[in-house]
């Protein structure tokens, strides 16, 4: 069967990376986590003193970005791959509150856009993936035969993402975190590099008060269809 290619793209805690592992695993497809690539980015500016509360070196690390090795691995127990920068696993440092901070604004430098936009073409160029993340439809994958815009209520989305958090051992508030969500919907959909704004063509798919085994049903539901026309 001809194998499409899948963009989902959407606000934080939206669900995109729990649907899109799903989907990739039962189509057989690769899952590419985009997201993993802006943070780790920003793992290594706030690691080097690129940026930080009163630090913005943009300009300097700008010119280090072709020296960050960025590499995903695939995790036969996770069925998923993860993220590597300069060699050394950062899945779990790249899930943090402080990563989720600065990553708005690291992603808002087209430098850094750039770069990696160029590499997930390059993993989408066979098809066969479902990558999830801001510009996924608009700018990687304009052409994607299926794409969703996935949103929820921001209360609704900082519970998701605060309960993440604290089940990894995260001591938060969860008014922080909700003050994050927003602060990172309202960056990322006004920047003016590739703002996070609905694709043409996409589906919008409201999830605040659907659980993850519907919205699972749902969405394979619409990718078989697609697949089925190709
Ligand atoms: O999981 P969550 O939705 O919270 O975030 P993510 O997908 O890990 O993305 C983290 C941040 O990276 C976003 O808030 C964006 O600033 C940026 N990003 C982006 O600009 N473009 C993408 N394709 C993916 C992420
Ligand atoms: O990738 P994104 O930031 O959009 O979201 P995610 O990491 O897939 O989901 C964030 C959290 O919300 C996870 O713990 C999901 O299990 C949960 N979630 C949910 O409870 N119900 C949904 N319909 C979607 C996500």
């Amino acid at each position: 069967m001809k194998k499409i290619t899948i963009a989902i793209d959407g606000y934080s805690s939206t669900g995109k990376s729990t649907i899109a592992k799903q989907l990739a695993k039962a189509l057989g497809y690769v899952y590419v986590d985009s997201g993993a690539m802006y943070r780790a980015v920003t793992l290594y500016a706030l690691e080097n003193g690129f940026i930080g509360e009163e630090t913005n070196k943009i300009q300097a690390l700008i010119k280090m970005l072709p020296y960050i090795k960025l590499k995903f691995e695939f995790n036969q127990a996770l069925g998923y791959a993860e993220m590597y920068l300069d060699g050394k696993n950062v899945e779990k440092e790249i899930r943090s509150l402080r990563i989720s901070e600065y990553v708005s604004t690291v992603a808002a430098v087209s430098e850094v856009r750039q770069k990696l936009v160029d590499i997930q073409k390059n993993m989408g160029k066979d098809k066969g993936v479902v990558m999830d993340g801001r510009d996924i439809g608009t700018v990687v994958f304009p052409d994607a035969e299926l794409k969703l815009f996935m949103t929820a209520s921001p209360e609704t989305r900082a519970h998701r993402r605060y309960k993440e958090l604290l089940d990894r051992g995260e001591d938060v508030d969860f008014k922080d975190v909700l003050k994050n969500v927003q602060n990172r919907d309202y960056i990322d959909s006004h920047r003016v590099n590739s703002p996070l704004t609905k694709a043409e063509g996409a589906i919008e798919f409201d999830n605040t008060d659907m659980g993850l085994q519907d919205q699972f049903e749902r969405i394979r539901g619409m990718a078989l269809r697609v697949i089925e026309k190709q």
